[in-house]
């Protein structure tokens, strides 16, 4: 126990049973400014009711009281602590060290993001594709004064289908988010999805992992297009895309190219109006930057990738001076009071939480997975080939501790990128494969694949068909894609071909709870879990105020940790 821990016991001990509290070990250092900064005069305080003797436990009832101010006073070297606000010029008794305005989590973020999807905090659930993030997850979100995006990737469009009508029927004014995942090797997956929103009246999603601009998001957002009496533009089919770098970041920045804008005329897919709006808006309404996170990433830290994109979007807002500028967010890593402030200091206009929510309740994952995440440290995780762009060498961020699919999805991108096709393969290397990775013969998982693909995407097996390699692919991705099914259906004996996405938030997050309600997964509900860290970075953000007046508080007191 350090001395300071204990000057903090005794002190909360001392204040628990009424006797007076030496202070000294809160405050660590006197205020440089007790005087107005504006005035550079001091500032004294004449309220009606006798401020408290500031003590731990007081000090951070008051700061989590965010309808009231905090006014932190000192008189015969002893600090107090007030809610009420009664500053004067005129001198007294109660000399004013610090003072911090009401501030609620809702303050926080950008008032356009939140206006715009009628949202009361600038924070969304990112989406977890094959419906981790399902209806129910994105029910809660919506229900609570967030949003939600449906995990679409990798379902087929009429499962897609019926989380939309659950999610409809459920949210009739509240806002929700549906995910569009770039498939370059399933193209007509992407058309279908994009006609289902289009029948749908989807007008917010968030479209992923995206390299460059198709013809199908900009059918999206064109067709949304209608002109305002006075001569500005109508977004109705708002985007908000995820990226994590800049060459990409501009391309939603801009507004659609001349060359797709004109080829959907040709095809009378949109109208001449449509077409002419599309040139005076961006592709995107907001940019939620990912830095290192679960999932598809490029692992770059929110730090440095940020600040980079949001110097970008003002550059791009000087050239187009577009009159609601496209608002940046951020994502990858956010998980504890500290990231959330700490992006909102940044400049986001909101964050994106997606790692911690897979391991809440109302998340698609099987029980054993949130046990697992429940359970994992920070440096727990591992780049894996990921299932959708396997041929392209594209991996994800999975969970390494307690199932061994980084390791075996590796060991079959190795195998694919040394050999041309399925014969080229040692008999013997063929036999290891059937007997530890996939459990049954080759040829019975082209047999899978057959039918898997029929009817998903046909096109898949005619390329196959003509090309060897590929054939490979579409063989070691049905256990890429398998493997992240089975950890949501919790399929008994593939424990440990468990494919968890997951970024090092999850273990940041873990750490965080330790010790509280919500260390169990089972107390994990994602609105809650969602408001206490934006709870613990409004906490944090008026220590901060406080602490702008010059004044140190102990670290113990800098920490916000979940209470029910
Ligand atoms: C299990 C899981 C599945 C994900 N699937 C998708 C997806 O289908 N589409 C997408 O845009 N993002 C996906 N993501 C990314 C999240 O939406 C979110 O942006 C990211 O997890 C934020 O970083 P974090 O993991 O550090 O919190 C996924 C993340 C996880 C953990």
């Amino acid at each position: 126990m350090t001395n300071q821990f204990i000057a903090f016991w005794v002190n909360h001990q001392k204040d628990m049973i009424g006797e007076t509290v030496d202070n000294s070990s809160i405050i660590l250092s006197d205020g440089k400014s007790s005087k107005n900064i504006l005035t550079n005069s001091p500032l004294f305080w004449h309220g009606s009711q006798e401020p408290e003797l500031l003590s731990q436990l007081n000090f951070q009832k008051s700061l989590l009281d965010f309808s009231k101010p905090v006014i932190v006073l000192k008189k015969n070297d002893q600090w107090y602590v007030s809610s009420e606000n009664a500053l004067s010029s005129e001198s007294g008794k109660w000399e004013v060290i610090a003072t911090c305005p009401p501030f609620l989590p809702e303050f926080l973020g950008d008032d356009s993001f939140k206006a715009t999807y009628s949202v009361k905090y600038p924070l969304y659930g990112g989406a977890m594709a094959n419906g981790i993030s399902a209806a129910e997850f994105v029910i809660a979100l919506g229900k609570s004064g967030f949003m939600g995006s449906f995990g679409a990737g990798g379902l087929l469009p009429e499962k897609i289908a019926k989380g939309i009508k659950q999610i409809q029927e459920a949210l009739i004014d509240q806002p929700y988010l549906i995910n569009l995942i770039n498939s370059p090797f399933e193209p007509s997956l992407e058309e279908r999805t994009v006609d289902l929103f289009l029948q749908n009246n989807i007008h917010n999603i968030e479209a992923s992992a995206y390299l460059t601009i198709t013809k199908n998001l900009v059918r999206y957002r064109a067709s949304g297009l209608t002109q305002n009496p006075d001569g500005s533009v109508n977004i109705a089919n708002r985007l908000i895309a995820k990226v994590s770098r800049k060459e990409v970041a501009i391309k939603f920045m801009e507004p659609a190219s001349d060359d797709i804008v004109n080829s959907l005329l040709e095809e009378k897919i949109i109208t001449a109006e449509q077409g002419r709006l599309a040139k005076l808006v961006p592709m995107a309404d907001d940019i939620t930057v990912e830095a290192d996170s679960g999932g598809h990433t490029d692992n770059r830290p929110l730090v440095s990738v940020l600040p980079a994109i949001i110097r970008l979007r003002n550059q791009m807002q000087t050239k187009r001076n577009y009159p609601q500028p496209v608002r940046i967010g951020a994502a990858g890593g956010i998980a504890t009071p500290e990231s959330v402030l700490a992006a909102f200091m940044m400049g986001a206009a909101y964050v994106t939480t997606g790692s911690i929510n897979q391991g809440c309740l109302e998340s698609g994952a099987s029980s054993h997975t949130k046990k697992l995440l429940a359970q994992m440290e920070m440096t727990d995780v591992a780049m894996a080939p990921a299932s959708d762009m396997f041929e392209m060498g594209v991996k994800v961020q999975v969970l390494k501790r307690g199932t061994m699919f980084a390791m075996r999805a590796q060991k079959l991108y190795e195998i694919y990128s040394r050999y041309e096709s399925m014969d080229e393969i040692p008999l013997l290397e063929r036999e290891k494969l059937e007997s530890t990775i996939f459990k049954m013969s080759l040829d019975a998982v082209w047999g899978e694949c057959l039918k898997f693909f029929t009817l998903r995407d046909p096109q898949q097996i005619e390329r196959a068909e003509k090309n060897p390699k590929a054939k490979m692919a579409l063989i070691f991705r049905w256990y890429l894609g398998l493997a992240s099914r089975w950890s949501n259906i919790g399929e008994a004996g593939r424990e440990m071909d468990y494919q968890i996405w997951c970024g090092p938030s999850m273990g940041a997050f873990n750490d965080w709870v330790r010790g509280t309600y919500l260390e169990n997964a089972e107390n994990r509900k994602v609105a809650d879990v969602n408001l206490q860290l934006l709870t613990g970075a409004t906490y944090l953000y008026r220590l901060n105020i406080l602490e702008s007046h010059g004044i140190r508080f102990d670290s113990l007191i800098k920490e916000y940790r979940p209470q029910m």
